[in-house]
């Protein structure tokens, strides 16, 4: 069923471009292989698993290249400039600005458990790390060069040659580059929430109010959407199931300025992929692991609180009120989703 539901995708998005040759296959293809939307999977939550199979060597090399800006056409910018660790690689800007760049359309995703993830970007506009490391190497408004360019900059700066010498038979190569990268994305898990150790037996490892909340994410239906071991990440879903989705409206209900828009196509959610009306708006579900961590919320960042998203969700995605104390004892439940960030394995 997996490979039914998951079937392969391979995209080029608005906000990372890949080559424009063959964009219209790809589209095609990505009207061929759509996944299914409704909750006909529903996977159960089932704990994070501690067991990774990655080169630590390789792990460490891409940390190393995570932190430097050499992998800037300009120099000036790092992955870690947008991920920051301590906000579950995630960034607290809705839109964020660094050197050089405009603000991004999207708000920063986080980037732990990536590797059980099916699909990447807010989109899903890609289904492999690798891929994805290309398109954001090469797109001029986030890294801005090459894997050549990068292999050919590190050859010149000291100690990279060695150390690819170390974790790579073929040495400093643009593939192993990436490969250390890709390898370093992988090893970012974040296993050992409290809910994780309450799914394994630890019946005191949550309040009695998260377990209420647990209860009502499954009773209300958020668990149709966020499913599995992710809690979200495997079905694509439009914002404004039972309500249309308006950032304006949504500000005012919650008595908040509307958060500045970044005018972008990339608000238009798998629309910019397919071309079709359906599509408009529609997201990957995002994994709820963490998700305390990573404030603000939804893919345009334009919602500061927990409270106030899962208000804003069961309003707009279930077409149901929540109480407040059903709405804190959710909130509650979201908290113990919080595992502990792991070094290098
Ligand atoms: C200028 C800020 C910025 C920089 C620099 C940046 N990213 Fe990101 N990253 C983003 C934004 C914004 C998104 C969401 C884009 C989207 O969904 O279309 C994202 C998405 C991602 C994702 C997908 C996560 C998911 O949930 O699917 C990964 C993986 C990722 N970045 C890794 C990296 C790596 C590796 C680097 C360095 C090579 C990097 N990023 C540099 C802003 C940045
Ligand atoms: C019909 C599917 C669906 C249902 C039901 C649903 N969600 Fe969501 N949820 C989504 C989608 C899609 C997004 C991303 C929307 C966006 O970014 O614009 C999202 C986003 C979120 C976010 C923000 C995550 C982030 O990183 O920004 C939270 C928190 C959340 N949902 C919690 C809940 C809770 C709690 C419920 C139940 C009250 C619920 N959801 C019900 C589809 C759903």
């Amino acid at each position: 069923m997996r490979a039914q539901v998951f079937g392969a995708l391979l995209l080029a998005s608005n906000s990372c471009a890949t080559s424009r040759q063959g964009a219209d296959e790809r589209r095609a293809e990505a009207r061929d292989r759509e996944p299914p939307r409704a909750s006909e999977t529903a996977d159960p939550i089932l704990p994070l698993p501690h067991s990774r199979t990655l080169d630590a060597g390789r792990v460490a090399l891409g940390a190393s290249l995570f932190q430097s800006p050499l992998l800037s056409g300009d120099a000036s910018v790092s992955c870690a400039s947008c991920h920051h660790e301590q906000q579950g690689w995630a960034d607290r800007a809705a839109h964020t600005q660094v050197a050089a760049r405009p603000a991004t359309a999207l708000n920063v995703p986080t980037l732990a458990n990536l590797q059980y993830y099916f699909y990447f970007s807010w989109n899903g506009a890609y289904d492999d790390l690798a891929a994805h490391a290309d398109s954001l190497l090469e797109n001029p408004d986030i890294m801005g060069t090459t894997w050549s360019a990068v292999a050919a900059r590190l050859a010149h700066a000291p100690g990279w040659q060695e150390r690819f010498a170390a974790g790579f038979s073929t040495g400093l190569r643009p593939e192993n580059i990436r490969a250390a990268l890709v390898e370093y994305e992988a090893s970012l898990s974040m296993p050992d929430s409290p809910f994780d150790r309450w799914l394994q037996g630890d019946g005191s490892a949550i309040s009695v109010a998260a377990e209420r909340g647990y209860r009502l994410f499954e009773s209300r239906g958020c668990v149709s959407c966020h499913q599995g071991m992710l809690l979200g990440g495997n079905l694509f879903q439009r914002l404004g199931v039972m309500r249309d989705y308006d950032p304006a409206a949504m500000a005012k209900a919650l008595h908040a300025e509307p958060a500045p828009a970044v005018e972008s196509r990339a608000e238009l959610g798998r629309f910019t992929l397919t071309g079709r009306e359906e599509d408009r708006h529609v997201f990957r579900v995002p994994s709820l692991r963490n998700v305390a961590l990573t404030a603000p919320y939804l893919h345009d960042g334009s919602v500061a609180t927990l409270a106030d998203v899962v208000d804003i969700m069961a309003e707009y995605q279930l077409g149901e009120l929540l109480g407040p104390d059903e709405n804190q004892s959710i909130v509650q439940f979201l908290d113990t989703l919080s595992g502990r960030s792991q070094g290098a394995p």
